[in-house]
C-alpha cells in the first residue's frame, strides 16, 4: 500500500478540523467503503449520505444495510423529488437516458444532481472517492479543490491511490465489497447506466457506455 491507514485517517481528520460541516458522499463502491472504514477508525466528524437515485441495483440499496451494521453509523439516503422524476419521465421516457446525451443530463440533474445540491446545503465541504487513475476526466484530479457550483471546498482523499492501493487494504482491513465487483464491475452507478466490463477494457467503459468517453460524467463531479 502506498499510503498507510494512519495517513488517510490523518488527511480526515484534519479536513474534519479545519470545517464546521463535513459530509461524504458514497456509492458504496470499493474506494467509498475504504474512507467509510479509514473515516470510522478515525472517529473524524464527517456525515455520509449517499444520493438514492431510485435506479440503483439491489446489492448497492443491501450494501447501505450492510454498512450501516458494520460500522455502527448511519447514512443519509437523499431521494430525488418525485415531481422532477416524472418530469423527465413526461418529456423522455423512463428509460429516455439511452437516446443521447442530453436525456442523460436530465436523467442525472432530477437523480443525482438536485439531490446532490439538497445534500450539501449548509456544508462547509465535501468528500468523494474519485481517484486520478480511474478516467481521462480525472488525470488532474487534486486532493482539495473547489466546488465552483457550490463555492465549497471538495477533497479527493483518495486522489493518489491506485486501483491495487484499494484492494490491498480492503483486503487488510477485511472491509465489505460490493457484490457486484467480483461480477466485473469495476465502477458502480445507476442499474440501467452500469454494466460489467472484459478484462483489458477500461475501468468506465461500463459507465454510459453508449457516450463518449470524455461525456461520461453524471455531472457530480463537473469543473
Ligand atoms: S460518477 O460521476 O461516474 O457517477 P463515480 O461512480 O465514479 O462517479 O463515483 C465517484 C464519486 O462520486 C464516488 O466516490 C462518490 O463520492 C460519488 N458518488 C457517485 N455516485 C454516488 C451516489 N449514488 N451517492 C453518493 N455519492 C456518489
Ligand atoms: Fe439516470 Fe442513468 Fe444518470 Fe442514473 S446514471 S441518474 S439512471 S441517467
Amino acid at each position: 500500500m502506498s499510503m498507510t491507514l494512519n495517513e488517510l485517517k490523518q488527511r480526515l481528520i484534519d479536513i474534519a478540523k479545519r470545517f464546521k460541516d463535513v459530509r461524504f458522499a458514497t456509492s458504496l463502491a470499493a474506494e467509498d467503503m475504504v474512507i467509510t472504514d479509514a473515516i470510522s477508525k478515525a472517529g473524524a466528524n464527517i456525515k455520509l449520505f449517499t444520493l438514492a437515485t431510485g435506479r440503483l441495483h439491489q446489492e448497492t440499496v443491501d450494501m447501505v444495510n450492510t454498512t450501516e451494521d458494520r460500522y455502527g453509523i448511519l447514512i443519509e439516503k437523499v431521494y430525488p423529488k418525485d415531481d422532477d422524476v416524472q418530469a423527465f419521465i413526461d418529456q423522455y421516457g423512463m428509460n429516455g437516458f439511452y437516446d443521447g446525451e442530453e436525456p442523460k443530463k436530465a436523467c442525472c440533474g432530477a437523480r443525482k444532481i438536485k439531490p446532490l445540491n439538497e445534500a450539501l446545503a449548509g456544508a462547509k465541504a465535501w468528500l468523494t472517492g474519485q481517484r486520478r487513475e480511474q478516467a481521462v476526466t480525472r488525470s488532474d484530479l487534486p486532493l482539495r479543490e473547489l466546488d465552483d457550483a457550490r463555492q465549497i471546498a471538495k477533497y479527493n482523499p483518495l486522489f493518489d491511490w491506485s486501483e491495487s492501493d484499494v484492494w490491498a487494504y480492503i483486503d487488510h482491513y477485511k472491509v465489505p465489497v460490493h457484490p457486484l465487483h467480483l461480477q466485473g464491475y469495476p465502477s458502480i452507478g445507476c442499474e440501467p447506466c452500469t454494466r460489467a466490463v472484459k478484462a483489458g477494457e477500461d475501468i468506465r467503459a461500463g459507465r454510459w457506455w453508449w457516450l463518449q468517453q470524455d461525456s461520461k460524467e453524471c455531472g457530480l463531479h463537473v469543473k
